[in-house]
């Protein structure tokens, strides 16, 4: 198999869309909102901060340094840091894997939605019309045990969109399609915020989001929530942002473009908290109750209540729901297409093949382990139990282990700090360090060991022992088995870019590397210095 060169983004904006493209996503719109009323309203926000400023921001400048310093998928960027961090790198493909099963479907269901809020097919029972009707969910969770077509039919079209994107490459696939998909986003969501914010008891909504409960400041529950929002809504710990970078030119400037994509996440989040507590606070007046009594998380919130909120519209309901089911898909799509390209990328190093190929390999294996499981009868409880697992015990768990080998095993803190200063016109200092080596997993050490500790507890919604060792448990553990058992395997081009690298590090600036995985950069090669490194191979 031919070596090709490394892919590249166009430019930086193009980077910078395909990176906010990635982070904002279905956690910005139907999970934020729930959350921030859900932990103190109002008083949310200075958590949130905290966490978006200690945690979200230094790991997004950390993954950035390593993907761009390693110009490597995850794995492969892992293993030439420290060998046997490889397994880290496998266990977020695998994450993504099971990511990418799921959040699709999210992502057919908005397709059917956005259809049925021209006619507000829901009818009068939104909540009966979703779980019945249209899943057509089973009474208990458990065998996959028919399918539904009327949800199967979106998800193949989902799957198609997002492997065409894939397939046509960094350039002209992702980052083309986000340069068109997120303006887009932002001027939908922009319409459906104004349309929301005219509503009447609109501002009894703000009120119930906003006002602050400061006596949640002192529940560690209200942090931990703070920061796995931060770990899902920003796209880290499961290795996207690694990935990203690795198709970065050497002149990009690391820290500025993470504060940038992190302000402009959490900017969408708020717009959003407004935008649906608005709505909300407009059901609450319309029904005579409190905002409390309306407000839903997740799923309910998006599929049940929205449409309540469409079809109480005294008119502009169908407008108001093809903004809000069309912004839904298309912040789906431009985060799947992100989680997906984890797993392309690291294939691609592992195997040697081409992009295409790849795609309609693994792709289409993963659209296939998607198709098979979520439309179906059962498919809700496997979303679910899914989503719970993984969160909980695999992006926030492989952020803590990165953090815990990179940053106090093997010590590289250092060395990526020098990395993006190198390159970066913001520079890092020790804050940087102190908040991604200490407060970081401190806290995430924390929140793991408060969610383990109720999880052994009690199951899960109550769902069946056997379910969840099944969909549970065994997903979440086997992420980290199939990571400890990818990397245990001899992998030769690998040894032979590590030995580039070191000899590189050793002076040895003729050593053979392959081009599309060019070295540790000529940064290395001295390592220490802070300087303008960029003159080779940029543009
Ligand atoms: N960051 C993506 C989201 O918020 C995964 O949905």
């Amino acid at each position: 198999m031919g070596q090709q060169a490394r892919e590249q983004w166009g430019t930086r904006a193009g980077f910078l869309m395909a990176a906010i493209g990635s982070a904002i996503g279905l956690g910005n719109i139907w999970r934020f909102p729930y959350v921030a009323y859900d932990n103190g309203g109002g008083a949310f926000l200075i958590p949130y901060l905290i966490a978006l400023l200690t945690a979200g921001i230094p790991l997004l400048i950390l993954e950035y340094s390593i993907g761009h310093r390693y110009r490597s998928s995850a794995p492969l960027s892992y293993r030439r840091i420290y060998r046997p961090a490889e397994a880290i790198g496998w266990w977020q493909v695998a994450i993504c894997f099971v990511i990418a099963t799921y959040y699709a479907v999210i992502v057919a269901w908005a397709i059917r939605y956005s259809w049925f809020s021209i006619g507000q097919q829901w009818g009068d029972d939104p909540n009966g019309f979703f779980f019945e009707e249209f899943l057509q969910i089973s009474d208990t969770p458990g065998m996959v045990s028919g399918f539904v077509s009327g949800v199967a039919w979106p998800l193949i079209a989902v799957w198609v969109v997002v492997l065409g994107i894939l397939a046509l490459g960094v350039r002209k696939g992702i980052e083309k399609a986000n340069k068109v998909f997120i303006p887009l986003l932002v001027v939908l969501f922009v319409l459906l915020v104004a349309q929301s914010l005219t509503l009447e008891g609109a501002s009894e909504g703000l009120n119930a989001l906003f006002t602050p409960d400061w006596s949640a400041m002192l529940d560690g529950g209200v942090w931990i929530a703070a920061y796995g929002q931060i770990f899902f809504s920003l796209s880290i710990g499961f290795a996207i942002m690694v990935t990203y970078a690795s198709y970065l030119k050497r002149k990009t400037d690391l820290t500025g473009t993470a504060l940038t994509a992190g302000f402009a996440n959490s900017s969408f989040e708020l717009l959003a908290g407004i935008g649906v507590f608005a709505a909300l606070g407009f059901m609450a007046h319309s029904a005579g109750t409190g905002v409390d009594e309306v407000a839903a998380s997740g799923i309910g919130l998006a599929f049940v209540a929205f449409p309540q909120i469409i079809s109480t519209l005294p008119f502009g309901g169908a407008l108001f729901g093809l903004l809000f089911f069309v912004s839904l898909v298309i912040a789906g799509i431009t985060s799947l297409i992100s989680i997906v390209q984890v797993i392309i990328s690291a294939v691609q190093d592992r195997t040697g093949l081409a992009r295409v190929p790849t795609v309609l390999l693994v792709g289409g294996a993963t659209a296939v382990a998607s198709i098979l499981l979520f439309p179906t009868h059962e498919g809700l409880y496997i979303l679910d139990s899914f989503d719970h697992f993984i969160n909980q015990y695999g992006i926030a768990m492989a952020g803590l282990v990165m953090i815990l080998v990179f940053g106090w095993l093997v010590r590289r803190l250092p060395v990526f700090e020098r990395h993006a200063n190198a390159v970066s016109t913001i520079r890092l200092d020790r804050w940087w360090k102190v908040a991604l080596g200490g407060i970081t997993p401190i806290l995430l050490g924390f929140m793991m060991w408060d969610s383990l500790r109720s999880e052994l507890t009690s199951n899960y919604e109550d769902y069946p022992d056997q379910f969840l060792l099944v969909a549970g448990w065994g997903v979440a553990i086997g992420a980290i088995v199939f990571g400890i058992i990818v990397a245990c395997f001899p992998w030769k081009r690998a040894d032979a870019i590590a030995r580039a690298d070191a000899e590189r590090l050793a002076g040895a600036e003729d050593a053979e590397v392959p081009p599309e995985l060019d070295a540790p950069d000529r940064i290395t090669a001295t390592d220490t210095e802070a300087g303008d490194n960029t003159k080779e191979g940029d543009r």
